[in-house]
């Protein structure tokens, strides 16, 4: 099993952005724990993060064929990216939507997610376990189908 894990706009500031809302942990804590939890559940995982809505587009298609599952926190472009969606739609992989703070909760524009109506499954407001439950998921689902 392989995931692919992408990061939206602004998750590279973890730790410095509004820690009230999403924590003082770094993205680089992020990462390592992406990457521990991917030796525990014995998965590979690699991890992008950009800021641009074209270059997330862009790692979408080139996951075609590389990879089992993707992971995805778009952040703000959960919001707006209907390209983002489509390239998801696209490329047909299996992909689970996460956000660090429970957007259900917050201001109205954060109720939509585009991305999300790509995603057959959904990790929102349980910070960085929220990654942890999505890489989870495609684990089992993966050992199910051995
Ligand atoms: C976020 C929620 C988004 O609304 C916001 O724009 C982000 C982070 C989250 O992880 O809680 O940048 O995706």
């Amino acid at each position: 099993m392989k995931l692919l894990v992408i990061n939206g706009p602004n998750l590279n500031l973890l730790g410095l952005r509004e820690p009230d809302i999403y924590g003082k942990k770094t993205y680089r804590d992020l990462e390592n724990a992406i990457r521990a939890w991917a030796d525990e559940l014995g998965v590979e995982a690699d991890i992008f993060q950009s800021n641009h809505e074209g270059a997330i587009v862009d790692r979408i298609q080139a996951a075609c064929g590389v990879y089992d599952a993707i992971v995805i926190n778009p952040a703000a472009y959960t919001h707006t990216s209907v390209a983002i969606l489509d390239a998801l739609k696209a490329v047909s992989i299996p992909a689970a939507e996460v956000h660090l703070s429970d957007v259900s909760k917050r201001e109205p524009f954060r109720q939509v997610s585009y991305a999300g109506l790509a995603c057959q499954a959904h990790y929102i407001g349980l910070g960085f376990e929220g990654y942890h439950q999505a890489m989870l998921h495609f684990a089992q689902s993966a050992a199910k189908e051995d």
